[in-house]
């Protein structure tokens, strides 16, 4: 009997470690419910992933059954294997009893995303905020900040980006080009000759004083730890790329416009090999649409566009889903989850989550549907994944 049991505990360590290595992985099952520890569906939508010493934390919109307003917060999961969540409660609450707080409960809170500062030893938060009552007019960004992962956050305030800042990049030329642009002959929209004048800077200019209009947005830190915020700005129709200061609480004033006109929202950023790339979706509110794909040599760009990124069944319209993160996996280069939401306007906390591996094709990302799929993918051989 003591030999048995024995045995039995050696097995169960080489079951572990063998799992650890990535021989037993739970599945991923794209478009169904995912529960955590507690048996719910995760709550934490238009979210991001961050890994930190050896733990994952999933941060995301809690969408109530009824309203996508922001009754409660931002959520955070932890993870020690990507499948298995446990509900960490709420990082960021709403203002519950304050109606002249900037996240008043019922205001508009999206695509959250966590960064941790090295030099601080701070994790940042980030996120579109919209001011109660008001829509989506105020288009705003707002910050927060923790000493622990789990929260919980301190809201800290919340802005319009580089007010008073043109882009860096924009010559001389460029400037004096905008310096002639006029606001009241481009009153209507959409026409050639309004497309121009957005393309030049008319929003920018517009909104040079008070800043940048900000809502879709994503966090990305860079190699050499300088982190950047990317949004869909000038009323969604150009997505900005702005520095964060070094204690990634500001923006530092610098920042570029890529795509100009192009309509870009839900912009998951990644870098691989050297090359920035950068998956977007079109603007249909929350109907799916199809992505599209960027990339550049460097993050200030030249940003040029390629094909749609996705492979399979419901490839036009990213598989009903619509972009918020791409996850590098720690310890390696060349893996990296591609994550959507699969909105529910009409039951917000239904939506759903796509996580799916990105492969790459003669050094170009794609995202090819699976039904189901678990970690081991990575560790296949590139044949076998085909
Ligand atoms: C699409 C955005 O990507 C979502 O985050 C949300 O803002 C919806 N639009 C609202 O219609």
């Amino acid at each position: 009997m003591k030999h048995f049991f024995f045995y039995y505990l050696c097995l169960a360590f080489l079951l572990q470690a063998c799992g650890v290595r990535g021989g037993n992985h739970e599945p991923i099952r794209p478009g169904k419910l995912w529960l955590d520890d507690r048996g719910v569906h995760i709550n934490a939508h238009g979210g991001g992933v961050l890994y930190h010493k050896g733990t994952y934390y999933w941060y995301g919109e809690y969408k109530s059954d009824s309203t996508s307003k922001a009754l409660v917060g931002i959520t955070c999961y932890s993870s020690s294997n990507l499948t298995d969540w446990k509900n960490e409660g709420i990082a960021l609450s709403v203002a519950d009893n304050d109606t002249t707080s900037d996240i008043a409960k019922g205001c508009i809170m999206e695509r959250p995303k966590v960064i941790y500062n090295e030099r601080t030893g701070k994790f940042v938060m980030w996120f579109h905020l919209e001011l109660r009552g008001r829509g989506y007019a105020a288009a705003r960004s707002a910050v927060a900040v923790s000493d622990s992962p789990t929260g919980p956050f301190r809201h800290l305030r919340s802005m319009r980006p580089d007010a008073g800042q043109l882009p860096f990049d924009m010559t001389a030329e460029e400037r004096a080009v905008l310096d002639t642009l006029d606001a009241a002959k481009y009153a209507r929209w959409w026409t050639p000759e309004w497309r121009e004048a957005i393309r030049k800077g008319l929003f920018v200019k517009r909104d040079l004083e008070g800043g940048q209009m900000a809502r879709d947005m994503q966090l990305f830190v860079d190699d050499d730890g300088k982190a950047y915020h990317i949004f869909s700005s000038e009323d969604n129709l150009t997505l900005h790329i702005a520095e964060l200061s070094d204690d990634y609480l500001s923006h530092t004033g610098k920042y570029v416009r890529v795509a100009p006109g192009g309509h870009n929202e839900a912009p998951a950023l990644f870098k691989k090999d050297g090359v920035y790339w950068m998956i977007t979706s079109g603007c249909t509110g929350w109907d799916p649409n199809e992505a599209r794909l960027f990339s550049a040599p460097s993050i200030w760009g030249p940003w040029t566009q390629l094909p749609n990124p996705c492979v399979g069944p419901k490839s036009e319209i990213t598989f009903g889903g619509q972009s918020t993160f791409v996850l590098r996996l720690p310890g390696a280069d060349d893996r990296f989850i591609f994550m959507a939401d699969i909105w529910r306007p009409k039951h917000p906390s239904d939506a759903r989550y796509i996580w799916l591996p990105v492969r790459f094709k003669e050094g170009v990302p794609y995202v090819e549907w699976m039904d189901q799929w678990d970690l081991g993918f990575f560790d296949r051989p590139i044949v076998e994944q085909e």
